[in-house]
C-alpha cells in the first residue's frame, strides 16, 4: 500500500501533487489524465496507479510494471502552466527530476539517454512518456507519464535496453513515498528554473548525458541513421553528425553502436 501520510510529509511543492489521485488499477495513468474528466482539471494533478492494464511506452510500446512494486504515475499540466514553455523542454526536466531524485536519495549515479530515459550502468531504470491533448491549434493539456522500477527484481519480455530497478542495484527495499515526493519537489523547482534560466536546464541535461560524442544509431520506423551524437540543440532535439553534416533529429530510438 502506498502511504499517503508519509508522502504528504515529504511533499514540499505548491502545485505538483496537491491534487493527488491514487488508484489500484487503471488502463493507463496517462490516458486517464488526458481524458479531461472534471476531477482532473487542476494543473499539477498527479495520478498514481498500483497497476496499469495498458501502460503506454514511447514509440507505441507497452510499459509493463509489476503491481504495487514500482511507481507508475502521471502529472497533468494545463495550458496556463505550459503557455510560455517549450514542450520539448519538459522531456529534459522530467528526466532530470528522476535522475536527481535517485542521486539525492540513494547516491547512485544515473545517466540520461535522449530523449528522456534514465539509466543506471547502461540499464534502464525509468521511462517517460509525454503526451498532449490539442484543441484546434492549441495545447489544452500536457501529461507527463513516468514509470520507475523500484522494487521489481525480475523482468520478462523483450526489451531494447536491459531493465533494472533500484532494488536490484542497491539490494534493499525502496520506499516509494519518499522518491515520489522528491521527484515532484525537484520537478517543480526545475519548472521554475526552466522559466527563468532555460540555459541551465540544457546544461544540466547535457552534463548527465554521457552519450554525447559517442557513435549511436537512431531508429525511426524502418529508418536507421548512424553517426555521432553531436549535441542537443536549444529546443532539446538531438543533433546527429554524419559525414560532417549535422542533422536535427526530432524523434526516434537511440541505441549504442
Ligand atoms: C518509455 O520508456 O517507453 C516510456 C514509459 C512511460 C511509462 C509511464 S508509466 C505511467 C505513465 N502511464 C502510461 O501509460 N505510461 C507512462
Amino acid at each position: 500500500m502506498f502511504n499517503l501520510e508519509i508522502f504528504d510529509i515529504k511533499l514540499e511543492t505548491d502545485i505538483l501533487g496537491r491534487n493527488f489521485i491514487y488508484c489500484d488499477e487503471i488502463e493507463s495513468t496517462n490516458a486517464e489524465l488526458l481524458s479531461g474528466k472534471q476531477q482532473y482539471k487542476k494543473t499539477g494533478t498527479v495520478f498514481l496507479a498500483e497497476k496499469q492494464i495498458a501502460g503506454k511506452g514511447r514509440i507505441d510500446r507497452t510499459w509493463l510494471s509489476a503491481k504495487g512494486l514500482n511507481l507508475t504515475f502521471s502529472i497533468l499540466l494545463t495550458k496556463e502552466t505550459v503557455a510560455e514553455l517549450n514542450i520539448n523542454h519538459l522531456n529534459l526536466i522530467s528526466s532530470l527530476a528522476v535522475s536527481m531524485a535517485i542521486e539525492n536519495l540513494f547516491q547512485l549515479k544515473t545517466e540520461l539517454k535522449w530523449p528522456n530515459d534514465v539509466l543506471i550502468d547502461k540499464k534502464k531504470v525509468a521511462g517517460i512518456l509525454i503526451e498532449t491533448s490539442i484543441k484546434g491549434n492549441n495545447i489544452e493539456r500536457v501529461v507527463i507519464g513516468i514509470g520507475i522500477n523500484l522494487n521489481q527484481i525480475a523482468f520478462h519480455g523483450d526489451f531494447n535496453l536491459t531493465p533494472t530497478s533500484l532494488k536490484l542495484e542497491l539490494r534493499t527495499e525502496i520506499d516509494r513515498e519518499n522518491i515520489l515526493a522528491e521527484i515532484l519537489n525537484l520537478f517543480e523547482e526545475l519548472l521554475t528554473e526552466l522559466r527563468n534560466k532555460p540555459g541551465n536546464i540544457l546544461k544540466d541535461w547535457r552534463s548527465r548525458c554521457k552519450m554525447i560524442g559517442d557513435k549511436i544509431s537512431i531508429t525511426d520506423g524502418e529508418k536507421v541513421r548512424s553517426g555521432i551524437f553531436y549535441d542537443i540543440d536549444d529546443d532539446g532535439f538531438l543533433l546527429l553528425k554524419r559525414n560532417n553534416v549535422v542533422e536535427k533529429i526530432h524523434y526516434g530510438d537511440v541505441s549504442f553502436v
